[in-house]
């Protein structure tokens, strides 16, 4: 099947894929105004439930006046599509732009259920959460059927929708609920959850006080990257840190975090380590950072000005172990400063994603001896061996 772009770089009337009735029973104008398409009406039509109420009608009398108003010669080349038509698209567009993640299952509000059909699993444009970034996230590992510390980012979601002003539609119970069953019918027994509470759709004001129906989504899907434990390479972000009460929530503003990424691939580095207002050692875009100091402490940036990480938080706990085997004298949560950092005998980036990963180079600075340190490479077997037999307080079984 074509794609989508090939449809559109032809003039419609060079292009005989493109059917010119905008829908059976219409007889207005055929082509639908760029000004209208832009706004992407198509995907409002979810909150009512079908398709195929999707009729865009037209006076007859719009082209010409469009023309006459632009004094422009216009060629009106974007299709105008029935609600059928337009899910084959987004069928067509999936098939065609397969990435290294398999989308397996999606729970919406908006359509209260799950589906597992990658073209329907998408959210409406007026969602406060596309237009205003006004929305929070989370997400869980599944791991050999288990989903890995469910509750503690759970609580963590619940903690950022209160500080957002976002209400969840559901109690607790619920949302776990529908994680679970989420999980469940993807058939995903290694992979991630991603899940997002809105404040939902309703109109494109920048006050929500229009949008009365909050939403949540889920999304399952599977990573065919390969996962490393390879030491990397990090600099130091020139791109500004959140303020604190942006930086303890989880939100879906991340252009910060995006562009500290970029910052970082740019300079061929695998991630940019923001410092704090006062100096100190802040985290990194999506993951926290740990260091082991000469002394052998494992010494980590304390969380009122950053994400307070569930795999950090899990490290804390994890690495009493090493102390009582005598691989480290102790664990300590305080400001780092950057010389402190930088002379540490081993650094670590913490998340969910990269579970404990070494990092060898800050800016020019060679951490250690640069090579993978052996506490780091001892937190991350712990935190597999929790991931794969940990206590049910940090695994919940997905009933298949
Ligand atoms: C800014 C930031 N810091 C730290 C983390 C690490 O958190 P976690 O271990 O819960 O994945 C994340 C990951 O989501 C993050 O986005």
């Amino acid at each position: 099947m074509a794609s989508l772009s090939i449809y559109l770089i032809k003039p419609i009337s060079q292009n005989p894929k493109i059917p010119l009735r905008a829908s059976d029973d219409s007889h207005n104008s055929k082509m639908i105004p760029p000004t209208i398409s832009s706004l992407g009406f198509g995907f409002r039509f979810f909150q009512h439930g079908s398709f195929e109420n999707m009729r865009i009608k037209f006076r007859s009398s719009f082209k010409n006046e469009a023309l006459v108003d632009s004094g422009i010669n216009q060629t009106f080349d974007v299709p105008l599509l029935t609600s059928s038509e337009a899910i084959e698209r987004l069928k067509s567009h999936r098939e065609n732009h397969k990435g290294k993640q398999q989308f397996l299952a999606m729970y919406s509000s908006i359509f209260g259920g799950i589906t597992t059909d990658p073209a329907a699993m998408v959210i409406p444009i007026d969602d406060h959460m596309v237009h205003r970034g006004h929305a929070v996230f989370d997400t869980a590992a599944i791991m050999d059927g288990y989903l890995y510390e469910l509750d503690q980012h759970l609580n963590r979601i619940l903690r950022s929708a209160a500080m957002a002003k976002i209400n969840p539609p559901f109690d607790r119970e619920t949302i776990r609920r529908i994680l679970i069953q989420t999980a469940s019918a993807s058939k995903c027994r290694n992979g991630s959850l991603k899940y997002w509470l809105s404040v939902g759709p309703g109109d494109f004001q920048l006050s929500p006080s229009g949008c009365n129906q909050p939403t949540f989504y889920a999304v399952v899907y599977q990573d065919q990257s390969p996962s490393s434990s390879k030491g990397i390479k990090v600099i130091t972000s020139s791109i500004p840190i959140k303020p604190p009460q942006f930086a303890t929530t989880k939100s879906v503003n991340y252009l910060p975090n995006v562009l500290s990424k970029m910052e970082a691939e740019e300079k061929g580095a695998f991630a940019a380590i923001w410092l704090d207002n006062e100096g100190f050692i802040a985290e990194g875009p999506n993951m926290n950072v740990a260091f082991v100091t000469r002394e052998k402490e494992l010494l980590m940036p304390h969380f009122d000005k950053i994400l307070s990480g569930c795999t950090a938080n899990r490290v804390l706990v994890l690495a009493e172990q090493l102390v009582s085997e005598g691989k480290l004298q102790g664990v300590r949560v305080g400001n780092v400063t950057v010389e402190e950092g930088k002379k540490a005998s081993e650094m670590m980036l913490l998340g969910s994603g990269i579970l404990a990963l070494p990092v060898l180079q800050w800016d020019d600075q060679v951490i250690g001896d640069g090579r993978e340190g052996s506490v780091t490479q001892a937190l991350l077997n712990l935190i597999i061996e929790d991931m794969k037999s940990g206590p049910p307080l940090v695994r919940v079984p997905i009933p298949y």
